[in-house]
């Protein structure tokens, strides 16, 4: 049989991660999960139900109510909300500004960490994230951490929401960047930080091709190797 791994991909917000995963998945036939659709999916069911943050019993009682499931379209797996597929729904500005908050809450970790582990039990995966590295696949044979710098990520997220005809101003997927990089590197549970096997890429002045091409040769490397 075809030997595969694993990759886990970490990063900031906009640093280019599930272009490459996705990318990485159709070059290499593996399947990409996008472990942040989740974290934003629960976003999306917390504000529909109106859930104060500070509210824990009732944040509880509302993640009991969320169901995921998945079904696999090509290299990717689709993600459903209580048998809804969202996929707009889950990129607007107002998910983006709660994301982080919700994503502090270990409960919600637990739940979600714990989907996405068995999600990737096999090998020929590629999962994009915040603690992907560090925590859910660890033991990923190829770990990559990406870094952009602000004004390109700013620039390239704003084409990609202007292109789903979703309304944003510059100035706020700049500040909403700064928050998230805030607060997804500084909650106490599973922090976004590099796994000291990562790769560290800087994603700022690369094509996606030449960033394609360059993972390609880490995997192939990492496949000599398992
Ligand atoms: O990758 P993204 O921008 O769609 O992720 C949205 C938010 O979800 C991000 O700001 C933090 C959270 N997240 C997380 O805490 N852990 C992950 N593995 C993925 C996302």
């Amino acid at each position: 049989m075809e030997k595969k791994i694993n990759i886990a991909i970490d990063g900031y917000s906009g640093c280019g991660k599930s272009t490459l995963a996705k990318a990485l998945a159709e070059a290499l036939d593996y399947i990409y999960i996008d472990s942040g659709a989740m974290y934003r999916a629960v976003t999306f069911h917390m504000i529909k139900r109106k859930i104060n943050k500070e509210n824990i019993a009732d944040l509880e009682e509302a993640l009991e109510e969320i169901d995921l499931n998945f079904k696999r379209v090509g290299n990717s797996n689709h993600l459903y909300l209580n048998g809804e597929y969202l996929e707009n729904e889950l990129r607007t500005m107002e998910v983006n500004g709660s994301v982080s908050f919700f994503s502090t809450i270990s409960q919600v970790r637990t739940k979600l960490v714990d989907i996405q582990k068995s999600l990737a039990e096999r090998k020929g995966f590629v999962m994009d994230g915040r603690d992907i590295g560090t925590v859910v696949l660890t033991n990923a044979e190829l770990k990559l951490f990406l870094t952009c710098d602000l004004e390109t990520r700013v620039m390239r997220r704003k084409k990609e929401l202007d292109d789903k005809n979703i309304l944003a101003t510059f100035e706020s997927v700049r500040e909403n960047f700064l928050e998230r990089d805030y607060i997804d590197s500084t909650r106490a549970d599973s922090p976004l930080i590099r796994a000291s096997d990562a790769i560290l890429i800087d994603n700022s002045t690369l094509t996606q091709e030449a960033l394609l091409s360059y993972c390609l040769e880490l995997v192939a490397e990492k496949l000599k190797v398992y």
